[in-house]
């Protein structure tokens, strides 16, 4: 069967691979995105800031002024595994890693590098902080979002939520994983309304996979998708498309 054949190329003898497929009533992008996005792209996000996120962001701040190396973030990496990995193959840039979980963060398992920083915080404040702060990216990691399935749950999805123009102004090459096309399909649509063509394609095996999730749901013979985002304004490239189609290979 495919989960034990995932499992045994997995290896070390261990069967993680007990994770089930994501179910939802939902086969397709939600009919509510388009106007959830246009709502958002015409009002502004109030939401105050918790000063406890205010005073993570300025622990990195100063750092990533001093350091100047291009930066890359890995928004919400769990245990870091994903962040650690992006510095080790990225030695030129300063990796950041954010989830707002220190239970995740706390599992170390591996040396950090010197170029990365771990920070517990919240996204939905960090991305704006970091906007304020006029950060601009290389390169953007959203690896394996919560889905959150449920339908009627689509604002608690990234892309359907007020904050998702913050995202899109830090820039950078985008890139999103998840074992729910849906999810990516839905932020592809998500990132062709303010201006971002992106590519959606099935993720081959990764022998060394990037993510805790992405173990688990290898070693469970799950499917996987890949979004690739490039940014028109480090690329040239034109990518206005706003009939919320996106560029879906
Ligand atoms: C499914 S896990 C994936 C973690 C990691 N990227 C991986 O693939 O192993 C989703 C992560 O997003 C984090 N997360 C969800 N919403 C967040 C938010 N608003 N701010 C910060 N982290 C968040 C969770 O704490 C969790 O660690």
């Amino acid at each position: 069967m495919a989960s034990d054949r995932a499992a045994r190329q997995y290896g070390h003898g261990q069967l993680e691979g007990n994770s089930r497929a994501v179910t939802s009533g939902q086969s397709g992008p939600h009919e509510a995105l388009r106007e959830r996005l246009e709502r958002h792209a015409a009002t502004t996000f109030r939401k105050p800031i918790a000063e406890h996120n205010r005073a993570a962001f300025a622990t990195i701040e100063s750092r990533v002024q001093e350091d100047g190396r291009p930066l890359i973030l890995d928004s919400g990496c769990g245990t870091g595994d994903s962040s650690r990995l992006l510095a080790r193959s990225h030695p030129d840039h300063l990796v950041i890693g954010v989830d707002r979980s220190a239970d995740r963060l706390s599992r170390r398992r591996d040396v950090t590098p010197s170029n990365c920083l771990l920070l517990r915080a919240d996204l939905i404040d960090f991305w704006r902080l970091a906007r304020e702060s006029q950060w601009r990216l290389a390169r953007h990691y959203l690896l394996y979002p919560n889905p959150e399935p449920k339908a009627r749950h689509l604002q608690r999805r990234f892309h359907a939520h007020p904050v998702f123009p913050d995202l899109v102004m830090l820039g950078g090459h985008f890139e999103s994983r998840s074992n729910w096309r849906v999810y990516l399909e839905e932020l592809a649509i998500a990132l062709a309304f303010h201006g971002r063509g992106a590519r959606l394609k099935p993720l081959a095996f990764q022998d060394r996979p990037l993510t805790a999730f992405e173990r688990k749901y290898q070693a469970s013979g799950q499917r996987l998708w890949q979004l690739d985002s490039e940014d028109p304004t480090l690329t040239g490239t034109i990518g206005i498309d706003k009939t919320g189609g996106g560029h879906l290979a």
